[in-house]
C-alpha cells in the first residue's frame, strides 16, 4: 500500500489550509487545492471503490481487469482507491472521469464489462446500461442523458453529513482527507478553543451517544473532566457486532480520518492523553486501514507530541478485539483492552469515574465519534439545526434483508421509517412488507402502519422501541417471524458472557421454548401442544426476570424480539403451536413436501438427491414422497427443473 507522503504536500497543508480561514484563501493556495480535490484532472481517473463488502462482490477481479486493460493499452490513467457510497449491493463500482466532464459511475460491474466501459468512455460514449449516474459538478460539462446522482431517491432523501467523503476520497490518502476540508476542525479546535470550550460546544449542540442509549455526549466528557487524575483515556467504541448492522466498520474503511479526527478533539476535550480505538480482529481491512491512518497522522505531526503547536499531546492506537458480541459492551471492553477476559462489571463506578486502568475513561460509538470534527468546523447552531427538538443531527443505518438494495443511509433525525425504506427502494422484487426489525437481537419489529414513527430517541421510547445502533432489516411475507427470533435468541445465549444466571440460563431457556415451538411433530399429541403453549406463557414472566436481573444491556434486552413478536405476530405462534404449521416454509420440521401428479415427468431426479429416501416412483411415471419420512429438506424442491414440488 502506497504510504508515500509528500513532505511539501504536508506542509501546504500545514501552513495553508488547516490554519486559514477558506475565504481567505489565495489563488494559489485555491488552485492547489483543485488540483488535490481533482477538480482540473488533465487526463482520465478511474475510481474505484473498495472496502469489505465490495471485496465480497468481486471488486478485486474487477480492479485486475482495469489494470489490464490500462497495461494492455498503454494508457495514460490514474486509478484512484475509494470508499463505498453505500449501495453496497450494486457493488462493484466503477467511476470513471475525463477531464471536463462529469464523474460517471456504473454498477455492479464485472471484469468482463471493463472493455465496455473503458472503451465507451474515453471516446465519450457511455454504456447507460451498465450506469447507476453522474455526479454534479459545478465546473464539468454534464454527459447528456445520465441521470444526476442527487437526483436518485437513495441520495436525495439523505443528509450526508458523516458520510460526506465515504465514496468519493481516498481512504489511504490523508492528503485527500486534507484536501476535503478534513482536520480543519482539529486545527480550529486546539488553536481557538480550550478543552473545556469543546465541552461546552459538544453539550449545547445535543450530541446524543449512538450506541445505543443516546446520553448526551457532552455530559458524558464532562464527568470524566471533573475527576481528577494523572491520566484519562479517550476509547472509540468500533466493535459494531450486532448480525445486520455494518455502516460503522464501512464508514471506518470510507473514511478512516474522520474518525481519527473526531477522537483527537474528544481526547483534547476530555484531557486524554491516550486514545484507542476498539474493533474486531475479524475486521482486516478496518484494521488496516485505520492504521494505516493513524500511521499518516504522526508523519504528519496530527498524532504524538505538541500537536500544531498547541503544547497537546496524544497516543492513539487500534486495539483488535476477540469478536465476542458482550466486548460492544463498554466495561466488558475496557476489561478486554486491560488484557482480561471481556466481562461486563457493575455500574457505578462509570467508567467516566474509574474506567480503563482504573483511570476516567469515555467511550463513546464510532458514529458519535465521527459526528465531532463536523460540529466544531459548522457550529453549534449549525448542528441544532438540523434533527428534532431532542435529537439533533442526523443518524447512520445499515439497511438488508428483503430490501432491494442493501445499503447503508445517513437521514436527518425525525425521518420516518417509512421514508427510508423509500430511500432504499422498498422491499425485494416489489414483495408485500411484513414488517421491518430494528436494533438486531435485542431489537424491536415495526409493522408497516407503524412506519411513520420518526427517527428520535424520545419518540422511539415513547411508541415502545429503541433506535439501536443502526441496523434495519426488512421483512416480507417468506420471512418466519420465529425462526427470526429464535435465530437472534441463539445469537444471545451464544455471545452471553455467563456471569448472571438470569442471562445464562434464561436465554437458554427461552432458546428451547422458541425451538420446541418449531420442533418436527413426532409421536404428536395433546400433551405436548400443551407443553408448547406453557413454553410460551413462560416467556413474559421469564423476559421479565431477566431484565430486572442481569448485569448488563445484553441480558436485560435479550427478551425484547420475542415479546415484541408475540404482540405483533400472536397469530403466527398460534399456526407453529396449534396447527404445526410456518405459513412461511421457513421452519423445516413443519413442512412436508408433495408431488403435484400433474406436473411430475418422472425425471428421477428428486428421488435421487432425497437424503431419506423419502421420494418413490417408477421413472417416467410421476413420483410422490411418503409423508413419515419426509424431513422437509427441500431438496426435492431446489431440483425439480417442472415445478411438480410444493410443501404445506
Ligand atoms: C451487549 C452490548 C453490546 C454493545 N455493543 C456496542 C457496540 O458494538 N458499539 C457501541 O458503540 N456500543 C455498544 N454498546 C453500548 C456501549 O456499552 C456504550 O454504551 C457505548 O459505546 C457508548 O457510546 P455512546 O455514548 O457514544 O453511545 C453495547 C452494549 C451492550 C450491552
Ligand atoms: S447480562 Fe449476560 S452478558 Fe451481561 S454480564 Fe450478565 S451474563 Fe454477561
Ligand atoms: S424432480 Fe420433479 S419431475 Fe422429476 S421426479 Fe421429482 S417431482 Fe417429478
Amino acid at each position: 500500500m502506497d504510504n508515500l507522503i509528500n513532505p511539501n504536500d504536508t506542509k501546504f497543508f500545514l501552513e495553508h489550509v488547516l490554519i486559514n480561514d477558506p475565504l481567505g484563501y489565495s489563488k494559489d493556495v485555491k488552485n492547489k487545492l483543485d488540483f488535490f480535490r481533482r477538480n482540473r484532472i488533465s487526463k482520465p481517473v478511474i475510481y474505484l471503490g473498495i472496502t469489505s463488502s465490495s471485496i465480497c462482490a468481486g471488486v478485486l477481479d474487477v480492479r485486475i481487469a482495469i489494470e489490464s486493460y490500462v497495461s494492455e493499452k498503454n494508457l495514460d490513467i490514474d486509478l484512484v482507491v475509494v470508499g463505498s457510497i453505500g449501495l453496497c449491493s450494486d457493488e462493484p463500482l466503477v467511476d470513471v472521469q475525463l477531464p471536463g466532464k462529469n464523474r460517471i459511475i456504473f454498477r455492479k460491474v464485472t471484469p468482463n464489462d471493463i472493455p465496455t466501459i473503458l472503451d465507451g468512455v474515453l471516446n465519450k460514449f457511455v454504456p447507460s446500461e451498465l450506469v447507476l449516474g453522474q455526479y454534479r459538478h459545478e465546473l464539468y460539462e454534464p454527459w447528456q442523458g445520465i441521470p444526476f446522482i442527487d437526483d436518485l431517491e437513495y441520495f436525495k432523501g439523505q443528509n450526508r453529513v458523516v458520510l460526506a467523503n465515504c465514496g468519493r476520497i481516498d481512504p489511504n490518502s490523508i492528503i485527500d482527507y486534507m484536501a476535503f476540508g478534513g482536520y480543519r476542525a482539529l486545527s480550529k479546535a486546539l488553536r481557538n478553543h480550550t478543552y473545556e470550550e469543546i465541552c461546552s460546544m459538544i453539550e449545547q449542540s445535543g450530541l446524543r451517544g449512538r450506541g445505543g442509549g443516546g446520553y448526551p455526549t457532552g455530559t458524558k466528557w464532562r464527568k470524566a473532566l471533573q475527576v481528577s487524575t494523572d491520566q484519562r483515556y479517550m476509547i472509540c467504541n468500533a466493535d459494531e457486532s450486532d448480525p445486520g448492522a455494518f455502516v460503522y466498520r464501512l464508514l471506518m474503511e470510507s473514511d478512516p480520518h474522520r474518525i481519527i479526527e473526531g477522537l483527537i478533539i474528544s481526547a483534547y476535550a476530555v484531557g486524554a492523553s491516550k486514545a484507542i480505538i476498539y474493533t474486531r480482529n475479524s475486521n482486516i481491512l478496518t484494521v488496516e486501514r485505520l492504521e494505516l491512518a493513524i500511521k499518516q497522522a504522526y508523519e504528519v505531526g496530527l498524532l504524538g507530541y505538541n500537536i500544531l503547536d498547541s503544547g497537546f499531546n496524544i497516543e492513539m492506537s487500534v486495539r483488535k478485539g476477540p469478536g465476542a458480541y458482550v466486548c460492544g459492551e463498554e466495561t466488558a471492553l475496557i476489561k478486554s483492552i486491560e488484557g482480561k477476559r471481556g466481562m461486563p462489571t457493575v455500574k457505578p463506578p462509570y467508567p467516566t469515574e474509574q474506567g480503563l486502568f482504573g483511570r476516567p475513561t469515555v467511550v463513546n460509538n464510532v458514529e458519535t465519534v465521527a459526528n465531532v470534527s463536523s460540529i466544531i468546523l459548522n457550529g453549534v447552531d449549525w448542528y441544532t439545526s438540523i434533527g428534532t427538538e431532542k435529537s439533533k443531527g442526523t443518524k447512520l443505518f445499515s439497511i438488508s434483508g428483503k430490501v432491494s438494495n442493501t445499503c447503508f443511509v445517513e437521514v436527518s433525525m425525525g425521518t420516518s421509517l417509512s421514508k427510508i425504506i423509500d430511500i432504499t427502494g422498498g422491499t425485494l422484487n416489489s414483495k408485500k412488507l411484513k414488517a421491518i426489525h430494528i436494533g438486531g437481537p435485542s431489537g424491536f419489529s415495526v409493522l408497516p402502519e407503524e412506519l411513520d414513527i420518526q427517527i428520535d430517541f424520545d419518540k422511539m421510547k415513547e411508541a415502545g422501541i429503541a433506535m439501536g445502533s443502526g441496523g434495519i432489516q426488512v421483512i416480507d411475507d417468506s420471512v418466519c417471524m420465529i425462526d427470526l427470533v429464535k435465530y437472534f435468541m441463539y445469537f444471545i445465549q451464544k455471545e452471553s458472557c455467563g456471569k448472571c444466571i438470569p442471562c445464562r440460563e434464561g436465554s437458554r431457556r427461552m432458546l428451547e421454548i422458541l425451538q420446541n415451538i418449531t420442533r418436527r411433530p413426532v409421536s404428536e399429541n395433546g400433551q405436548n401442544t400443551l407443553e408448547r403453549f406453557k413454553g410460551v406463557i413462560h416467556l413474559e414472566s421469564l423476559a421479565e426476570v431477566m431484565r430486572d436481573t442481569s448485569l448488563c444491556g445484553l441480558g436485560q434486552n435479550a427478551s425484547n424480539p420475542v415479546l415484541r413478536s408475540l404482540k405483533l405476530f400472536r397469530e403466527e405462534y398460534e399456526e407453529h403451536i396449534f396447527d404445526r404449521k410456518c405459513k412461511a416454509g421457513v421452519c423445516r420440521d413443519l413442512r412436508t413436501f408433495y408431488i403435484d401428479i400433474e406436473k411430475c415427468t418422472g425425471c428421477t431426479a428428486c428421488a435421487k438427491k432425497c437424503p431419506t429416501n423419502a421420494i418413490i416412483g417408477t421413472p417416467r411415471s410421476p413420483y410422490f414422497v411418503v409423508e413419515d419420512k419426509c424431513i422437509g429438506c427441500g431438496i426435492c424442491e431446489e431440483v425439480c427443473k417442472f415445478s411438480a414440488v410444493y410443501f404445506k
